[in-house]
């Protein structure tokens, strides 16, 4: 089986749903609480044992950068201020335990594109993929990558996490189609991104939390653009999917949509309320 210590954060996107704040501030930088939305996927990587850290940018994402980096100056005007300072913690613990990687994605031609672009970062090893926006909270479980890193061992190939959603949504998603082998597990049949609701096999929409074997950029090597005219990382995992190396893993915990205002809001109140 190959290695498992690296996870990709594609955070190229435009954020458009959150203009105008976002024309200044990246998307995954909008804060639930006191942290950064990129800053519940990190962590959430670290804690399952991916603590190479390899994040894919857009023009204007420096912020992204600037918070896995330690902050002298700040850290210089808080030193005799430790109830302050010690503010910092979370985010110094996690870049303490991470190593981090950066490169841009340069045309932002769709989520395969991002996952394409991080070939050479990644080289011939599986890894894992988390889209910021998509904030989870597994509660009294373990993490959700932790939950996917367990299933990855046991079947040794690609793993997205699903979960059930109204089939009047499914033009929001990637859906698939399946065989259920156990509870919650599914070997993936077909796979469609973004079908309309009279076209979709089923409920079970993809979430942002994918474990991809480096053969995936095989597949990337000759996608062409889908669904919104984008390289889709669906499309290319159907090519998987085909060959019955796609497990789809129904994740215990709850997933929050920070890509969109609702479910932002939801996020905050949700942990807010913990
Ligand atoms: C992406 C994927 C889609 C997946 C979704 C989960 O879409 O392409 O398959 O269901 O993330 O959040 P996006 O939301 O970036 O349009």
């Amino acid at each position: 089986m190959s290695k498992l210590k690296k996870c990709l954060f594609p955070a190229a996107g435009y954020g458009t749903r959150f203009l105008p704040a976002t024309k200044s501030i990246p998307k995954e930088m909008l804060p639930v609480l006191d942290k950064p939305l990129i800053h519940y996927g990190v962590e959430e990587a670290i804690d399952a044992g991916l603590n190479e850290i390899n994040i894919i940018l857009g023009r204007g994402k420096s912020a992204i950068e600037d918070y896995f980096d330690k902050n002298y100056e700040l850290e210089t005007e808080l030193a005799d201020k430790p109830k302050k300072l010690k503010l910092l913690d979370p985010i110094n613990k996690l870049i303490s335990r991470g190593t981090f990687t950066f490169r841009r994605q340069g045309a932002m031609l769709g989520l395969g594109d991002a996952i394409y672009k991080a070939k050479t970062m990644i080289g011939n090893e599986s890894f894992g993929v988390i889209l910021a926006d998509d904030v989870c909270d597994s509660g009294r479980y373990e993490s959700v990558m932790t939950q996917m890193v367990q299933i990855y061992k046991k079947y040794d190939c690609s793993v997205v996490a699903i979960m059930e959603v109204p089939i009047e949504k499914s033009d929001s998603y990637g859906i698939i189609e399946g065989t259920q082998i156990e509870n919650d597990v599914y070997r993936v049949s077909k796979m469609i991104e973004k079908p309309k609701p009279a076209d979709a096999p089923t409920n079970l929409a993809i979430i942002g939390r994918y474990i991809l074997t480096s053969d995936i950029f095989f597949m990337l090597a000759d996608t062409k653009p889908g669904a919104g005219g984008e390289i889709q990382i669906t499309d290319a995992l159907q090519k998987l999917a085909e060959q019955g190396k796609v497990i789809a893993y129904k994740f215990k915990g709850k997933r929050y949509d920070c890509g969109s205002v609702e479910g932002y809001v939801e996020a905050i109140n949700g942990f807010y309320n913990k």
